[in-house]
């Protein structure tokens, strides 16, 4: 791709003109002002300002040495020290027609594949799944899907919290009050019923209280009757958590939750204090960070001291057994920003744990900030409840379908439906990728169904629109090959130079953890599809335009399917 080859050859200037500087800090990305040209480096300021140069007089020097008027109609020195390039229309037109049906080659050169885990969604069992946990589905399936697209290997693993604390209280309750034709009809409501009534019933009777802590710690020994209990609660949980994640469109490659690694906890524990990273203090077992200014005033826990492993002992072992078993170069971990203080002590233990480690494994943390209501308050029903998932999917198919409905009364009852689900997932979805992740974002119903502004339902109907085009379309005479592919209008241009970028979009996407570079992307490109076929008839245009016009729309056709794919959304042909 374009982009791909200007960007080597300008590496292979820089290093004519200064042979040991690092290539990969040389990169090109799209101007952001298309009357400068389509790409701009700023590369060259940074390592004139290393070497102590004048970044004019280096830029100057590169672009003696540098070749680009094959591909482009200039490359030209702007303000202190950038370099712009504007493709020829040509190069443009031939990169467009050899990415037709295959946007994937808008990639460029491919990165050296690597092996990811991404640890992501990880709900509790015997809880239902809220608003945050899909927000952890939603955008760990996106990042998954980019870096696999980019040709990584990508294991996806359901980190689900099925051995916590909240399992004695259940036992108790399962026992003594559980309704087992409610556990038939809403298992996690009936399941949350009983934790609720117990929790009520410990703060009332210190006697329930140690019977819940008793129940949990037989559990934890192994007792059979407990342990079938338990399994039941997960198995009804786990059946609805996979309905959710059918509804999204969400599959795993592996579900091990944390009591996979229960048999693993005491080693790891023994292995920390043989290796002088945890020490005894007051009974427990503890980390200390006196090395580290963040963390010093944290030291983590690794054994209670009434002798149980907790949240951090259990993510040391599933570190452990990820390499092992994988060998990953690196671990992503999605979960909300709350839990960020745990992931720097978990990640700051496996430095000292895992030193001995030939490859270093890369640990990151990807987090998210909060759904809010209109009211800045965290995100709930009218009742004050917290939103369950399946309660948010029904009602977005739902409003989906009055929408639907409005703009479509003609068509079918089945089709408004689907139509209605895929908008509806779609919305939800994006609304949960579009903001900037570290924010919190306010969650507002009619603003992320519109189909206008930067939403699911606008992106999924200008594919729609797209697609009709080509059924409108009366099948012609294939065209000359050899005739010449024209861009004469400059919104025609714009729209060409923009479905270019789209490999730089994802190649940064993967870089920084962040679809919501995609969402706009994406948003720009439907735009500038927009104007152009505002401009622009395709159609009723002559011959040769008309088959270049045909290659603009179908290619962004095909740019926005795959891009929304990417993100986990779905389109239709029709809306
Ligand atoms: N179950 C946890 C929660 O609901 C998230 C787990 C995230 N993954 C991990 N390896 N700690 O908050």
């Amino acid at each position: 791709m374009l982009h791909s080859s200007i960007e080597q050859r300008l590496r292979h200037a820089v290093v004519e003109v200064v042979p040991d500087v690092n290539l990969s800090d040389i990169h090109i990305q799209p101007c952001p002002d298309a009357k400068f040209g389509d790409y701009q480096t700023n590369a060259l300021m940074s390592v004139a300002k290393a070497l102590r140069k004048n970044p004019r007089q280096l830029a100057t020097d590169v672009l003696k040495c540098l070749n680009v008027a094959d591909i482009c109609e200039f490359a030209e020195i702007a303000g202190a020290g950038y370099i712009n390039f504007k493709l020829k229309d040509e190069a443009l037109a031939a990169a467009l027609a050899q990415a037709d049906g295959h946007p994937d080659k808008l990639l460029g050169i491919r990165c050296k594949p690597r092996t990811f885990v991404i640890d992501f969604s990880s709900p509790n069992t015997a809880k239902p799944m809220h608003v945050g946990h899909i927000r952890s589905t939603v955008l760990g399936e996106s990042i998954a899907r980019t870096l696999r697209f980019l040709g990584h290997r990508v294991i996806k693993d359901n980190h689900i919290g099925d051995w916590g604390t909240q399992f004695g209280k259940l036992i108790v309750g399962w026992r003594s009050i559980l309704r087992p034709q409610a556990l038939k009809e809403d298992p996690m409501g009936e399941m949350e019923r009983l934790y609720k009534s117990v929790s009520a019933e410990c703060e009332a009777n210190p006697e329930t209280l140690a019977l819940a802590r008793q129940e949990l710690k037989t559990l934890q020994e192994g007792d059979a009757a407990n342990l079938s209990i338990w399994n039941e609660m997960t198995r009804w949980s786990m059946d609805e958590f996979e309905r959710m994640y059918g509804r999204l469109g969400v599959q795993f490659d592996h579900t091990l939750g944390e009591s996979f690694y229960n048999s693993r906890l005491k080693g790891v524990v023994d292995d920390l204090v043989a290796q002088n990273i945890a020490r005894e203090s007051e009974g427990a077992i503890v980390v200390f960070f006196e090395d580290s200014t963040e963390l010093k005033d944290h030291p983590a826990l690794v054994r209670k001291s009434d002798g149980a492993a907790n949240y951090t002992t259990t993510d040391l072992a599933t570190v452990a057994y990820r390499l092992e078993t994988w060998s990953p170069d690196e671990i992503v971990y999605v979960t909300d920003g709350r839990q960020q203080l745990h992931f720097k002590q978990l990640f700051a233990i496996c430095q000292k744990w895992l030193k001995s480690d030939a490859a270093p494994v890369k640990l990151t943390h990807v987090w998210f900030g909060s759904i809010l209501g209109e009211d800045g308050k965290p995100f709930r029903t009218r009742s004050g409840e917290t939103v369950s998932l399946e309660g948010l999917l029904d009602e977005a198919e739902e409003r989906a379908l009055a929408v639907v409905t409005t703009k479509n009364p003609d068509l079918s009852e089945n089709d408004r439906r689907e139509i209605a689900r895929v908008v509806g997932i779609g919305a939800i979805k994006y609304a949960d990728l579009l903001p900037n992740r570290q924010s919190d974002s306010v969650f507002n119903w009619e603003k992320m169904l519109s189909f206008n502004g930067n939403t699911a339902p606008y992106l999924q109907y200008a594919y729609a629109r797209v697609m009709s085009l080509f059924r409108k379309m009366e099948p012609v005479a294939a065209q000359d090959p050899a005739s010449p592919f024209s861009l004469s209008h400059p919104d025609e241009r714009r729209l060409a130079a923009h479905l270019l970028n789209f490999g730089l979009v994802i190649k940064a996407v993967a870089g920084d953890y962040r679809p919501n570079y995609l969402c706009t992307y994406l948003f720009e490109l439907a735009g500038h599809f927009a104007r152009f076929y505002e401009a622009c008839p395709v159609l009723k245009a002559e011959a040769a335009q008309r088959e270049s016009r045909l290659l603009l729309c179908r290619v962004t056709g095909q740019v926005l399917k795959q891009g929304l794919d990417l993100l986990g959304i779905e389109t239709v042909d029709r809306m």
